[in-house]
């Protein structure tokens, strides 16, 4: 694994891992970031435009979409338990509201099964972190968005070498010591969480392949306390 990607071989692995979080998926997130996880969905839901087609990469068991209000939403995952889990949940609450009902589709973000220009916005939550190969995501995102679109990213990413480290303890001890009680095996999925950390790029170099993919007005952010940056970058308004 590295800043760009990840081999086949780790991220089947990790699929498989990923899937077995899901019956505890919520419950150790909040416990793991002391609630902040609730706020930092909420930033991202407010950084979306406020109607149109909106994509999510990556929507696991649907703990964003379910929040997300309004919009026309399409989910998209590659394990078809976390979309499962995530259709009924989501389109309950969607249906509460009276919003049109999301779509759930089954892919990568390395190879989104849509065509050019079908979405206004597309935002990725914990997810970009485990892509295989970010910069072909990153592309692909930039292929699905209409011009002007916006793709909003939210991951743990490092500041540097000494916030890596205070990180990589926290995930191991803090996050890794509670997903142990919880799930009451030595063997528990959260050590992925520490495995693709360590391999995760910083805030920096994501910023860096966000602009040579092309986005435009690219920003970031490291979000209080400092656990996790959210990325954003504009689809040219006049592509090439
Ligand atoms: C930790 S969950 C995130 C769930 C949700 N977005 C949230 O806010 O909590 C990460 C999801 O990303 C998905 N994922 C991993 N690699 C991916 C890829 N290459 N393309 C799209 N989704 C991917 C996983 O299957 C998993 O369901």
């Amino acid at each position: 694994m590295d800043a760009e990607g990840m081999g086949d071989v780790d991220w089947n692995e990790l699929q498989r891992n990923l899937e077995a979080t899901i019956p505890v998926y919520d419950k150790i997130n909040r416990f793991a970031t002391f609630r902040q996880v609730d706020r930092w969905r909420k930033m991202v839901a407010s950084r979306l435009p406020a109607d149109g087609e909106i994509l999510e990469i990556g929507c696991g068991p649907g703990s964003f979409a379910e929040i997300l209000e309004g919009r026309n939403l399409t989910c998209l995952d590659p394990i078809q338990a976390m979309l499962e889990a995530a259709e009924p949940r989501v389109n309950a609450k969607r249906r509460e509201r009276g919003d049109p009902m999301a779509k759930f589709v089954e892919g990568t973000a390395e190879k989104l099964p849509f065509p050019d220009n079908s979405f206004d916005a597309a935002c990725t939550l914990f997810s970009f972190r485990d892509w295989f190969d970010k910069r072909a995501g990153l592309s692909e995102a930039l292929r699905v968005l209409r011009p002007g679109g916006k793709l909003v990213i939210v991951d743990p990413a490092k500041i540097n070498a000494v916030h890596g480290w205070l990180g990589h303890g926290y995930m191991k001890y803090w996050v890794g010591g509670y997903a142990r009680w919880i799930c009451g095996v030595e063997d528990h999925p959260w050590k992925w969480l520490t495995k693709t950390y360590v391999h995760f790029g910083t805030t920096r170099d994501y910023v860096e392949m966000l602009n040579e993919v092309g986005f435009d007005e690219v920003k970031a952010k490291v979000i209080f306390p400092g656990m996790a940056t959210i990325w954003e970058g504009l689809a040219p308004s006049d592509p090439q």
